[in-house]
């Protein structure tokens, strides 16, 4: 009988090194023992290497080596064996094994993993952290998560929050990141990491702005944010009070829509009349009167761009939502406030920008009450194109910031892919330069974990502007 003790028991280098010598030296899995979540025993591979080896280490595929390095994070103590007991018989030759999805020891694996899978993405959406007090820029985060995955999901986060100095703690494990070196240590308390601060107040007045309550459906809030996760979510402690009162709400909503204020514009000219001058003022009084496309007709009003005059950094949307429509300024419904709470977490002000949308008026659905957002067709971008033309012509923004899709599109042309070229530099024909994020209310249509992901990504791409109000930053990222 030989015995390997894994320390720390989630390391997969470890693990293969003392199984690739177990393997080599025949030792099948009825003769070892793991002994892996009990730390600073005989180090692995134990008495191991000083067996004679009787036959070559084998090679495993990739797919297994993933499964592997997924399977040793979980907490279940017979999880090294049952990878050692996968790669015995695939080392014996049977080399499909893992494509047996029947099979007890493939079936377990694949449950651990999945397990694991799950961990990562709960830790990736819920943790939060809060500014440590008197300390600039730096931030700590208590999780709590269900296996070791720690050293498995920082390397996220070093890459997410690179220009952040910030601590995760857990129960078993911390990752440090101090802005270029990420280091793992013991596990901490609660009370190492700071309770509350300001942004969590900010974060909970958004979150119960953004409250549907009409979209609300409790069961699977619980399922996409469990209640175990609860406790660390600031936004966690408005939810019994947002959840006994959407009712109420739903039934308040619907007798308040047919009141909206509508303000409509008085006599259609045919078309819009020419600016006075390049002055934003002009141009605003000139769209106002725009008939160029039919989008005019029902919404409430052009939303024309707004912010500094010659603003470092103008920010394109794609068209005004029902609340910008209403109160005729652009990003200030929920995806505006997602955008102003971006910009805080980035330590940007958003007042320093000049923000405004690839179409200027609202094209909508009526819904019976309710008006849907439609999304704007090529026409209604090319209609509107001299406005943003116009925009950029008198503002001459350093940066130009596209918010999804559509704006991109009107800004870099038809053959712009979001989703493969977000978050880099470009440069614009007269030298501007400019990149694309994702639409913040794309971010807010993401669902469960996926929107804590979305949002994380989002930030990630919007950090190139960090320093571009004052003009000392996003140079550095540019393309030369
Ligand atoms: N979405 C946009 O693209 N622009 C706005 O102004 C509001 C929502």
């Amino acid at each position: 009988m030989h015995a390997v003790d894994l320390d720390p028991p989630w390391d997969p280098d470890a693990w293969r090194r003392a199984a690739r010598l177990a393997l080599r030296a025949g030792v099948p899995p009825e003769a070892l023992t793991w002994n892996g979540d009990t730390q600073g025993g005989l180090g692995f591979g134990s008495d191991l290497a000083a067996l004679p080896v009787v036959r070559e280490s084998p090679r495993v595929s990739a797919e297994f080596l993933s499964l592997a390095n997924a399977v040793i994070c979980h907490r279940d103590p017979q999880r090294h064996g049952l990878l050692y007991r996968l790669l015995w018989r695939i080392a014996g030759g049977e080399q499909a094994l893992l494509e047996r999805a029947t099979d007890a020891d493939v079936h377990r694996a694949r449950e651990l993993e999945k397990s694991v899978r799950r961990d990562n993405h709960k830790m990736k959406a819920f943790v939060r952290f809060r500014e440590v007090p008197g300390e600039a820029n730096a931030f700590v985060s208590w999780f709590e998560p269900q296996h070791y995955i720690v050293d498995r999901v920082a390397p996220f986060f070093a890459r997410r929050f690179a220009g952040m100095r910030w601590a995760i703690l857990t129960p078993y494990r911390s990752a440090h990141w101090d802005g270029q070196v990420l280091r793992l240590g013991p596990g901490g308390t609660r009370a190492d990491a700071p309770s509350d601060d300001a942004q969590e107040e900010m974060w909970r007045t958004y979150y119960a702005n953004i409250f549907n309550p009409a979209r609300l459906n409790p069961r699977m809030m619980r399922q996409e944010m469990p209640q175990k996760y609860w406790k660390l979510l600031p936004e966690a402690q408005l939810l019994p009070d947002l959840i006994r009162d959407a009712g109420q709400r739903v039934r308040d909503m619907a007798e308040r829509m047919p009141e909206a204020p509508r303000r409509r514009i008085p006599m259609p000219p045919p078309s819009s009349p020419e600016p006075m001058d390049d002055s934003l003022a002009a141009l605003r009084a000139a769209a106002s009167q725009c008939r160029r496309c039919p989008l005019w007709q029902p919404a409430t009003q052009t939303v024309f761009g707004e912010g500094p005059e010659h603003a470092r950094v103008m920010i394109v949307g794609e068209q005004p939502g029902d609340e910008e429509d209403l109160s005729g300024r652009p990003f200030v419904g929920p995806a505006g406030k997602l955008f102003t709470r971006a910009m805080g977490a980035l330590g940007l002000d958003r007042s320093t920008f000049y923000i405004t949308n690839a179409v200027k008026h609202f094209r909508f659905e009526q819904r019976g009450k309710f008006r849907l957002h439609r999304n704007p067709e090529l026409s209604h971008v090319q209609a509107c194109r001299t406005w943003l033309e116009s925009e950029l012509a008198s503002v001459r923004p350093d940066i130009v910031v596209c918010l999804g899709a559509t704006a991109a599109q009107a800004v870099f042309g038809k053959g712009f892919r979001l989703m493969e070229q977000r978050g880099v530099w470009h440069t614009l024909p007269d030298g501007t330069r400019a990149f694309a994020t994702v639409h913040p209310s794309w971010v807010l249509r993401q669902k469960g974990d996926a929107q804590g992901v979305g949002y994380a990504n989002f930030l990630e791409d919007l950090r190139l502007l960090q320093g571009s109000e004052t003009g000392q930053g996003g140079a550095a990222d540019s393309p030369a």
